[in-house]
């Protein structure tokens, strides 16, 4: 899809003149690319459409990317869709988002599975509509054995909520003696997380120029190369999203070292 990725490792040299095959999967430099997906009511705005518009139109360049994730092998996307700060929006936008949340997963659920993505939804679900957060419910259990795409959507999620949620889990454990003050590392903290198990992102893409964070994944992200773009998230293409990676590949992680 779109012009190829420039990111790939040198074909190792060839000692006849049999021309090189096609490569058909690439190396990618990273695993895991976390993306605030922002942008969407400027993009209405700035085509004079209704508002709230913009986040269906948002939707589909989240399903543009995800198949192209997916097609490239990428391990990992994480992306943002609702946070917990969100809520403070009107509740006609709170109402259009829930209800737009729940139409992609009935549509998209099948040619989701059939690309082998799996979906995890993360945030916290204690304040999600019951059948909404039985859909999110079932849809992970039915994806899980799947070994493509893994797909997070960041939904009523908030780093702070997230680290203060583990907090409390990990107080509650020690409280009934099942875990000493002194067992508490950074990897069990990161193990209480609603990204557990999924490596930190290696970046963070930021759609629509805002430079911050915005409570997105504030303890994954301590290390994760930021990129952002001026490109509001519907405009945002599958070759925009090579050309980050590409950057990505020249950039000189140092991790605090030389
Ligand atoms: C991002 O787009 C989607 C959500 C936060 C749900 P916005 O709705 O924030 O659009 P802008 O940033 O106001 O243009
Ligand atoms: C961040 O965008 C949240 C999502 C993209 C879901 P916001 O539009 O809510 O962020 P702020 O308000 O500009 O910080
Ligand atoms: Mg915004």
């Amino acid at each position: 899809m779109g012009r190829p990725l420039k990111v790939s490792k040198p074909e190792p040299a060839t000692n006849n003149s049999e021309p090189v095959p096609a490569k058909t999967t690439m190396t990618l430099p990273l695993k895991h690319v976390a993306i605030i997906m922002d942008g969407n009511r400027r993009w209405a705005d700035q085509r004079k459409l209704p508002r709230l518009s913009g986040h269906k139109e948002g939707v589909k360049s989240l399903k543009r990317l995800v198949r192209h994730a997916g097609s490239i092998g990428l391990e990992y996307l994480t992306v943002y869709a609702f946070s917990s700060e969100n809520w403070q929006r009107s509740r006609e936008e709170v109402r259009y988002l829930f209800e737009l949340f729940s139409n992609v997963l009935r549509d998209e659920f099948d040619e989701l599975s059939e690309n082998r993505v799996r979906l995890r939804f993360i945030g916290d679900m204690s304040t999600i509509p019951a059948r909404l957060k039985k859909s999110f419910e079932r849809s992970m259990e039915e994806s899980k054995h799947n070994t493509g795409l893994n797909l997070q959507v960041a939904i009523n999620y908030g780093s702070r909520l997230e680290i203060t949620q583990a907090a409390k889990r990990i107080a509650a454990e020690a409280a009934a003696g099942l875990l000493a003050p002194a067992d508490i590392t950074e990897e069990l903290l990161n193990s209480y997380l609603f990204t557990g198990e999924i490596p930190d992102p290696e970046m963070m893409i930021r759609t629509g120029g805002e430079m911050r964070l915005s409570n997105y994944l504030l303890w994954q992200a301590a290390y994760s190369e930021l990129y952002i773009t001026p490109i509001l998230w519907p405009d945002f293409t599958p070759e925009n999203f090579d050309e980050a990676i590409e950057e990505y590949a020249q950039r000189n992680r140092r991790y605090g070292g030389d």
